[in-house]
């Protein structure tokens, strides 16, 4: 068996909650690779709206397990409260839950120093969610981390003192001297509770499952352009998004990687800080905004909202290995008379279809624009009832990427999925 992996192909909130939730009763394991709690992923069933930050985005099908894999940053305050919000009986979280021992903890000073980096940037800001994310991958990346099966070390204690006194260390150089009583009280609380879930080698245990003919989808958190090495650095989060964090995130190799599922909305969005060529600060951007609701899942911040940017998308096609794409949030754009779509970009007075180095060299995106479909389409449940002038612009997307767009969505509902 292999694995196949979901991603975000733009700016993040692409819609991976709604797809995964609904993918999952075709999948045995759901398993999510990388980032942490600065995710927010929402599903929609039965007139309830739940937001995940942690937790896999099968976590509401019976019988499946949802594994939190190696590459992420887990905040036990976070995750516990995650827990307790879900509305399932803890003995089910439990049963359908497996932690790798391999994540790194976010503690309570890692979202002190991220608070503190973001005020010291200024008017350069990240637009980070705050929730600690930066300063746990650095910890991670500079050997200094603790992890999940460090929770059961005898010498936890000291660990964590050792890690604490160098986080204050750096926080007094950001001139802030902070009391952790409070916050730390919380912390060691939520990690016993932590404790009372099966922690696993979730390495082998991916493994034996897809050696034992297991179906297993792995989720993606933030989107391609918010990569680490691929993204709109520095403006970008500190995981790989890519479908190679997914190997790296939970311990596949690139051959037993299947299908590569790229989700992008029918337009584009951002939080935060950072370059976003097709942003509109327009009438349409606004419309954009009010119909999609683009207020983040995590943050409540307002997104940005702009056209579709086809050489971004074909970036990330390339750089993730898509097989099929998937097209979400489609029933926004349904008032539209005027579908545009940004195919290329002028830097230097030359025109280019490939991403520069630096986008704030753009000096005009080149748009191709087609009609709207002028319906409302969020009660479609077939193919074929999908208005031309939106299967056109399918096409036309298909034509120029190269990939089959093989689910629709037209609606936050799980059943609002349309497939091919
Ligand atoms: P994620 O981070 O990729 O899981 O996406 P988010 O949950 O942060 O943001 C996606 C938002 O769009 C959520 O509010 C979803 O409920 C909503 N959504 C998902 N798919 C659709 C869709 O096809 N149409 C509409 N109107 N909303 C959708
Ligand atoms: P999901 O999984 C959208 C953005 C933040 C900020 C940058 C760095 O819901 O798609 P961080 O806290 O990671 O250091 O912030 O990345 N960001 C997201 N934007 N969706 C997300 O996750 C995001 N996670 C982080 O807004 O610009
Ligand atoms: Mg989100």
């Amino acid at each position: 068996m292999k694995i196949d992996i979901l991603l975000g192909l733009q700016w993040g909130d692409e819609g991976k909650g709604k797809i995964v939730d609904a993918l999952a009763p075709e999948y045995d394991v759901i398993a999510r690779f990388q980032g942490g709690p600065n995710a927010g992923h929402t599903i929609k069933f039965n007139n309830t709206k739940h937001v995940l930050h942690l937790i896999p985005s099968g976590i509401f099908h019976e019988g499946k397990t949802n594994v939190i894999g190696n590459g992420l940053v887990l905040d036990p305050v976070v995750f516990r409260q995650e827990v307790e919000s879900l509305g399932i009986d803890l003995g089910r979280v439990r049963d359908r839950l497996l932690i790798s021992v391999k994540a790194h903890l976010i503690m309570p000073t890692h979202k002190l120093l991220d608070a503190a980096h973001e005020a010291s940037l200024g008017d350069s800001k990240i637009g980070s969610t705050l929730r600690g994310i930066g300063p746990a991958y650095t910890d991670k990346t500079s050997r200094g981390g603790i992890r999940v099966g460090d929770l059961f070390r005898k010498d936890f204690a000291d660990l964590y003192k050792t890690r604490v006194g160098e986080h204050l260390r750096m926080l007094k150089g950001y001139g802030y001297d902070q009391n952790l009583q409070a916050l730390e009280a919380e912390w060691f609380e939520a990690a016993e509770f932590l404790k009372q879930f099966n922690t696993v080698n979730a390495d082998y245990y991916i493994d034996r499952s897809l050696t034992d003919g297991k179906r297993i989808l792995a989720e993606g958190a933030q989107g391609t352009m918010l990569d680490i090495d691929f993204g709109t650095y520095p403006f970008v989060t500190s995981s790989n998004t890519v479908a190679a964090g997914a190997c790296t995130g939970l311990g596949v190799a690139p051959a037993r990687v299947g299908e590569v599922f790229g989700i992008f909305k029918a337009y584009c969005t951002r939080v935060g800080s950072g370059p976003f060529p097709t942003e509109l600060n327009d009438e349409d951007g606004q419309r954009m905004r009010d119909l999609g609701n683009e207020y983040g899942a995590t943050t409540g911040r307002p997104r940005r909202c702009g056209w579709l940017d086809l050489p971004a998308l074909k970036y990330a096609i390339m750089i993730n290995g898509v097989t099929r794409l998937f097209m979400m949030k489609a029933d926004v754009l349904s008032s539209f008379g005027e579908i545009k779509i940004c195919t290329s970009y002028t830097v230097n007075g030359t025109q280019v279809s490939e991403l520069p180095y630096c986008l704030a060299d753009i000096e005009r995106l080149n748009y191709h624009t087609m009609p709207g479909w002028n319906c409302e389409i969020s009660k479609f449940q077939k193919w074929d009832e999908l208005p031309a002038e939106l299967r056109s612009y399918i096409k036309y997307i298909e034509k120029e990427t190269g990939v089959p767009i093989t689910i629709v969505s037209v609606g936050p509902d799980r059943w609002a999925t349309i497939y091919r």
